[in-house]
């Protein structure tokens, strides 16, 4: 699998899915930029997480609130105090390490560094607060200290009242947000499945209380349907339901969604969380703004704090995910392939248009069709180098469908369309291609 990671890392560089940040300068460390294909292929994981959450649905409404907030919201939040993990350094080889991380207790005077096999070197754990900090302002002093947003949550509990009243919305309804969030994380790595930078897609469900355990149960199934519907093996998916020891200050249940990624010595990794997070978000505003955070309940006559279930997934960990589950490598004819089988729907494009060689009017036909298709769909146009080349090009970026404009084109009006996945090719007349494209992409 480590295996598997590092072609991916190559790959997502040599095809512009992922390039390392400030490259130029030897790269930051933790932080990804995402290139021409992973910009697509990310906007298709958001587009296909806001169509699911808000407007497939009309209990659920969009938000975009600001990174930067009052820095009393992270006292409310709990972050200020809780939002730390335990570090410890061994005083041997200067690694560091998260406490919580090691399966072994680092605090017993012998053990050992797993680094470099010393006993008796690890410092104290010490709290480590993960959020960044900066000044507002021209004066730096601790009256303008802001910090910015850890994650994207908050942004939506402050907006409670104004999302409610200007959307009419009654209970139970949610609102959903996707931004970046930023946390000065003690173990970043794996690529970018924790950085210090990344995106989050949350979705804070607004409840009755005492409707937890059914709201719970009902965003956990929708979540897992959704990254199954992104063509995921089911079989690389699983719940984990937290234990009590294992809750977040804010949780009252949790369950994360789990990939197999494949990476350490457990292969199962968090993918996304749903939680429970009872009245602890609202309530804790209300006391720390002063601003009454309550509802009425007209059907009921009552009021009270609406009880929350947060639905929060990451959009890197997810565009890691469909990477990983997608690709493949196979031999044919004793040549390696190597291609991404990613859902069409997903897929950074959705087809790309040849023509065989470059003469003959076939670039012309070629550029006409792409021109067409391009109005609704992203393709694009290629006819650099060999046939063989430029079809392995678009296997390794996970286009779904080459269309070749070949010399029976010339005489016939049709196409070839080659099906990705099993190479196998099919004629299509040129003023149906729009039609067929769209048929295939729905269809897969
Ligand atoms: N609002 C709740 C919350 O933020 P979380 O479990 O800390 O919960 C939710 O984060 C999701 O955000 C994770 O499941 C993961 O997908 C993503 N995430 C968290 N930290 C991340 C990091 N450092 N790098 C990439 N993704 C991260």
């Amino acid at each position: 699998m480590e295996n598997v990671m590092e072609k991916l890392v190559a790959l997502c560089k040599r095809r512009g899915f992922v390039f390392p940040s400030s490259e130029i300068y030897g790269g930051i460390n933790a932080c990804w930029d995402y290139g021409p294909m992973g910009t697509r292929l990310k906007n298709n994981i958001k587009t296909s997480w806001m169509n699911a959450m808000t407007r497939l649905r009309e209990d659920v409404v969009p938000l975009d609130a600001a990174i930067l907030m009052h820095p009393r919201v992270w006292e409310a939040s709990g972050h200020l105090t809780e939002f730390t993990d335990p570090l410890i350094d061994c005083r041997h080889c200067k690694t560091r390490f998260r406490a919580d991380d090691l399966d072994f207790d680092p605090t017993l005077p012998d053990a050992q560094c797993p680094k470099c096999g010393m006993r008796g070197t690890f410092t104290e754990p010490r709290r480590f607060n993960l959020m960044f900090k900066t000044f507002m302002g021209p004066v730096e002093d601790t009256a303008n200290v802001i910090y910015i947003r850890p994650e994207t949550a908050q942004g939506i509990y402050v907006n409670f009242d104004n999302v409610r009243v200007s959307a009419r919305k009654k209970l139970p309804f949610g609102i959903a947000q996707i931004g970046k969030a930023f946390r000065n994380e003690i173990t970043p790595g794996n690529f970018i499945f924790r950085t210090r930078e990344f995106e989050q897609m949350e979705m804070q469900y607004f409840i009755k209380p005492g409707e937890n355990a059914k709201w719970f149960e009902y965003w956990k199934e929708q979540r897992m349907n959704w990254n199954l519907a992104l063509g995921i093996d089911p079989q690389r998916l699983r719940f984990h339901d937290h234990a009590p020891d294992e809750l977040a200050h804010y949780a009252r249940a949790a369950s994360d969604i789990q990939f197999q990624f494949g990476f350490g010595t457990d292969p199962w990794h968090e993918l996304e969380g749903i939680h429970d997070r009872g009245e602890y978000d609202l309530s804790h505003h209300q006391e720390f703004s002063g601003k009454k955070l309550e509802y009425f309940d007209e059907a009921s006559r009552e009021r009270y704090i609406p009880n929350i279930i947060e639905t929060s997934a990451g959009c890197d960990r997810t565009l890691l995910m469909i990477l990983i589950d997608g690709y493949r490598e196979e031999e044919i004819k004793g040549e390696k392939r190597v291609f991404l089988g990613l859902h069409p729907r997903i897929a950074p494009l959705k087809a790309a248009i040849f023509p065989l060689v470059k003469k003959e009017g076939m670039p012309e036909i070629a550029r006409r069709i792409y021109e067409e298709l391009m109005q609704r769909f992203d393709v694009v146009y290629d006819e650099g180098g060999s046939i063989g080349r430029r079809y392995a090009r678009m296997d390794e970026v996970g286009t779904p469908f080459c269309l070749t404009v070949d010399g029976q084109t010339l005489t016939d009006q049709t196409v070839t369309i080659r099906y990705r996945d099993t190479l196998e090719q099919e004629r299509c007349a040129i003023d149906r291609l729009r039609e067929r494209l769209g048929e295939l992409i729905a269809g897969a």
